[in-house]
């Protein structure tokens, strides 16, 4: 693929850290797209359904065209229908990883569409999923800090400033359209399984054909002091992770069932 991988075009700086090649908004929305009807096929264009299990930015090719592929079909699982699923051995990447799947090995369509709505985060804010480079405990984590700033009506600070800025250009961008990309990633990258759309109602989001809901509430972000201890140097797993507080029955799906 000529124009090799959507990380390097996504956060790949020069020497003064000024980032190399920086997408303009009609390649975010075409990559997104794309991405969205390559796992469309995955999940319901063959039988059984394939998982990819490792949708991440640098598993993403861009062509001459920058048009997007999905790569790297090494984690590849089927759909046993009618199955459960829950698989001991978890596999992907920190960061784009559901947290059902990481923590009980439930494997659903859902994890894969979580994977895709922190890529469209990463792409719709310029930023990596995770950052533990501000020496806090309290790392970075784009689901989290993504959904705080929309509920707090802060979308202009989540959307990346390359896209906003009007001095330029840029500002013919529309601002509704980007607003709405942001909003199915936080709804697709949402913890809780059954809040999350699948990919082919994420798909009619994005296109415009159907509304996306409003963002619904989810457990405290990692970030929240009250998880820290009392010294402030470790801290619990996040509440949203270690299920505190959450209805069972939303954060796990005892059968796997197509809805
Ligand atoms: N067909 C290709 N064209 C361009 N770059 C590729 C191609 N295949 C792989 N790469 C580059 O190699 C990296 C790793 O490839 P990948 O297939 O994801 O293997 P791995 O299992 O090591 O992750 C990609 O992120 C991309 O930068
Ligand atoms: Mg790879």
């Amino acid at each position: 693929m000529p124009n090799g991988n959507l990380e390097d075009h996504l956060f790949a700086v020069n020497q003064d850290g000024i980032l190399k090649q920086p997408l303009t908004w009609p390649q975010r929305k075409n990559i997104i797209l794309d991405v969205a009807k390559g796992l469309a096929y995955l999940h319901y264009g063959v039988k059984p359904a394939i998982y990819h299990r490792d949708i991440k930015a640098t598993n993403i090719l861009l062509d001459e065209g920058m048009r997007a592929r999905v790569a790297d079909f090494g984690l590849v699982k089927q759909s046993r229908e009618g199955q459960s699923h829950l698989t001991t051995r978890v596999a992907g990447t920190h960061g784009y990883l559901a947290p059902e799947y990481a923590l009980y090995g439930q494997l659903t369509e859902k994890s894969d569409v979580y994977s895709f709505g922190v890529v469209v985060l990463e792409i719709m804010c310029g930023r990596k999923v995770l950052d533990f480079s501000s020496g806090s405990p309290r790392a970075f984590l784009i689901t989290d800090w993504a959904w705080s700033k929309v509920k707090a009506g802060k979308v202009n600070e989540v959307l990346d400033t390359i896209l906003v800025k009007t001095e330029d250009s840029v500002s013919a961008n529309p601002r509704a359209i980007m607003v709405r990309f942001l909003l199915v990633g936080i709804l697709c990258a949402h913890v809780m399984v059954a809040l999350r759309p699948t990919i082919l109602d994420a798909l009619k989001m994005l296109e415009g054909d159907i509304e996306v809901p409003e963002i619904p509430d989810r457990p405290a972000p990692l970030g929240q002091p009250s998880f820290y201890n009392a010294s402030g140097n470790t801290f619990s797993i996040s509440p949203a992770l270690s299920c505190l507080r959450l209805p069972a029955g939303d954060m796990l799906r005892k059968k796997y069932a197509k809805n």
